[in-house]
């Protein structure tokens, strides 16, 4: 795949690929088959609910690929009532890929917790991007004896709700 194509892309977030010159122009043109529509990237900007009903809001992804949100859960490990928590991540950009892989880490305001989720993002063939993650969640306990019971393993899929 031409990079040209992707970055340009990026700004865009629609299936349209504008090139800057003449090269790149015809690169893009090579890319794709006339009436075929270019995959589109999947971004991970925006807001995201899983299959529990967790609802996540990522910023804008930086040059570098960082990126802060925030994070509410639709269930917690504890008794303790819900908040919103931050979450911090970078995705893999050095290469603008289309369906980038990323990680993230939320610090729960309302427990002793954390969790890291890593995943990748896709994009489908009717432009419906999800994010594909697995986490840890790393529970606070009192001594080295119960390190065996402090850490939860899981998978969640996310879909955009705006
Ligand atoms: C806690 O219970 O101490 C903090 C909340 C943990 C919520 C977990 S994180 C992984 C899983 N996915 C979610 O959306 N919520 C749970």
């Amino acid at each position: 795949m031409f990079p040209c194509c992707e970055s340009e892309q990026q700004h865009l977030r629609t299936s349209t690929v504008m090139c800057p010159s003449v090269t790149l122009a015809l690169m893009c043109l090579l890319s794709v088959s006339p009436g075929t529509s270019l995959p589109t990237l999947c971004v991970l900007s925006g807001s995201w609910r899983n299959e529990l009903g967790s609802n996540m809001t990522i910023s804008a992804v930086n040059a570098e690929g960082g990126f802060t949100g925030s994070y509410f859960t639709a269930v917690t490990a504890t008794n303790k009532r819900i908040l919103v928590s931050p979450l911090k991540g970078s995705q893999n950009s050095k290469s603008q890929r289309k369906q980038p892989t990323f990680g993230f880490t939320v610090s729960w305001t309302f427990s002793n917790s954390v969790t890291v989720f890593v995943g990748q993002c896709f994009m489908d063939d009717n432009g419906e991007e999800s994010l594909k993650t697995m986490w840890l969640l790393r529970q606070e306990v009192g001594s080295p004896f119960a390190d065996w019971k402090a850490t939860r393993v899981g998978t969640n899929v996310f879909t955009r709700i705006k």
